[in-house]
């Protein structure tokens, strides 16, 4: 099966260093530079289509839907590093970084973050956890479609930003005529907070969702950064600065230091998995329970 990863065709973003001690790869596993979907690329069209399918169908109907069937937590029972092993199973397909089984990725972001931040612990293990949600593309999960499973997430219930990649695509939304939904506000007050606004369905906000629900010890700028890792909107863009509260702006400055890891990490850099097991499994022991509701 494949999984397309966080995907999102703005123009070549101009990668800096991701911190003291940890080098920035210069080019991803095709010899390329990282997110250059103005290379000529098969899988760019691709990534267009994805988006118009998605911009269409995230609607605020759907995402409550999604929210309130998911939210049942009612399929699998399973730990945090079973999950990882069970997406391993995905080998991604349409992210132009990443040709690496899934569970390379998430111990290349967390080792990443892990040599750089060695006392926020909280940050490793947030590393590694904060794809898991990709598992709705498995058929215990429903087998969700891609695009309702992966590439850059956005608030439902309120104006479309500009910012968000193939903006126009959102005018075959059916929210985008609705005006309880199509204004600055839309459905929402000002600074009233992220957690109170409805983000497009994804692997964010149902990892978000199971976390939260399996009662996790993370502290708060974890979960923001699970929730809103794809919200490239918001952390690149600096959108929808108007419904955040003050946690968000505390939060957020963790996800932007988070954010880099995740896309760098996407490099040839291995891994061996069984020497760093021992440690995230005395992470996943400190912050979540021993078997999960997914
Ligand atoms: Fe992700
Ligand atoms: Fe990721």
């Amino acid at each position: 099966m494949a999984v397309l990863a966080d995907s999102n065709d703005n123009e070549l973003e101009q990668l800096q260093d991701g911190g003291e001690g940890f080098t920035v790869p210069e080019t991803n596993s095709f010899g390329q530079t990282f997110r250059d979907y103005g290379v000529e690329s098969e899988r760019q069209k691709g990534v267009e289509e994805f988006y118009r399918t998605q911009h269409i169908n995230q609607t605020c109907d759907f995402v409550k839907r999604m929210r309130e069937e998911y939210g049942k937590l009612n399929r699998v029972e399973m730990s945090i590093w079973e999950c990882c092993e069970l997406l391993n199973e995905f080998v991604d397909e349409s992210d132009p970084d990443l040709d690496e089984p899934q569970i390379e990725h998430l111990l290349q972001t967390a080792e990443a973050i892990r040599k750089d931040y060695p006392n926020e612990d909280w940050l490793h293990l947030t590393g590694l956890i904060h794809d898991l949600g990709k598992v709705l593309l498995h058929p215990d999960f429903g087998e969700l479609p891609q695009w309702a499973v992966v590439g850059d997430t956005f608030p439902v219930g309120c104006a479309f930003d500009e910012s968000i990649v193939h903006h126009k695509y959102f005018k075959e939304n059916p929210d985008y005529n609705n005006p309880a939904f199509n204004t600055k506000y839309g459905a929402y007050s000002e600074g009233r907070g992220l957690d109170n606004v409805l983000m497009s369905w994804g692997h964010d906000d149902y990892m978000y969702l199971v976390a939260k629900e399996n009662k996790t010890t993370l502290p708060s700028a974890g979960l923001f950064i699970i929730r809103y890792h794809s919200f490239y909107a918001l952390h690149r863009a600096d959108a929808y600065k108007h419904l955040m509260n003050e946690e968000d702006i505390e939060n957020l400055k963790w996800l932007k230091i988070f954010n880099k890891y995740d896309l760098y990490s996407k490099s040839k850099v291995r891994v061996d998995v069984e020497k760093v097991k021992p440690y995230y499994l005395s992470l996943i022991e400190k912050y979540f329970p021993e078997k999960l509701r997914w």
